[in-house]
């Protein structure tokens, strides 16, 4: 079962501070969290890429099979490796230690950000979540200027959504945890092709409100 005790780590992505839609509705889920909230904002403090070492030790740790998080350090062969798993061990201990992970992921040409492409590539370490995440719930909060769903000239067009379903189930967090909200039509009064599409993008956020208030109740 989820345990709604454990703490709710909020992380966001967007590059937009008070404009921002995701932060707008992660902040609203934070603010009924009843419990700890730990925040973590991949565009104001980005997450370092990884680097070579970060690859050699990771492919070390997986010709092992499964080895205990305590004992991957010992692993390390030289300063630039005790590095990376020095800045990467952090990020895992963080989503293994949350009750709820809650995304903020605007979509940026399609897909999500490079802020958090880099958080999700340096968090994945070889075998660093096993299945510890079987009972962590995974709230992801989405937000896209235009709109794909059927119908639309970009239906098909997501690599957002249906990327961070398979990256998020990939990594152990079951389906029944994982819940996405999404608001489209964020840019609908900066973009003239949009124009007359506005009661779409109201409905769309309103519904999106709706269902951050119903997820955190
Ligand atoms: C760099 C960048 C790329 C974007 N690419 C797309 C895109 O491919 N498709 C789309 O529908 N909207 C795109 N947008 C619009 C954003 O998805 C939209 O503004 C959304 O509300 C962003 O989330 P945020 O409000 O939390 O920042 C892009 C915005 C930026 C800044």
């Amino acid at each position: 079962m989820t345990d709604m005790l454990a703490p709710l780590l909020r992380i966001d992505s967007s590059a937009d501070g008070e404009e921002s839609v995701t932060r707008r509705l992660t902040s609203l889920f934070a603010k009924h969290w009843p419990g700890e909230v730990r925040h973590r904002d991949l565009a104001a403090d980005p997450v370092p890429p990884i680097r070579e070492a970060y690859a050699r030790l990771g492919r070390r740790v997986e010709r092992r099979g499964s080895v205990p998080l305590p004992e991957i350090a010992a692993l390390a062969a030289d300063d630039a490796e005790r590095h990376e798993w020095a800045l990467t061990l952090p990020f895992v201990t963080e989503v293994r230690e949350a009750g709820t992970v809650l995304l903020g992921v605007p979509m940026y040409n399609f897909s999500v950000p490079a802020s958090l492409k880099v958080w999700i590539d340096r968090l994945t370490f070889p075998g660093v979540f096993a299945d510890a995440l079987r009972d962590t719930r995974f709230v992801v909060v989405c937000a896209r200027g235009g709109a794909y769903g059927p119908g639309a000239p970009r239906e098909g067009c997501d690599f957002q959504e249906p990327y961070l379903r398979t990256y998020l189930t990939n990594l152990g967090v079951a389906p029944e945890h994982l819940t996405f909200v999404i608001a489209e039509l964020t840019r609908v009064a900066d973009i003239p092709v949009l124009a007359g599409l506005e009661h779409l993008a109201e409905e769309s956020y309103a519904a999106a409100e709706r269902r951050v208030l119903e997820l955190v109740a």
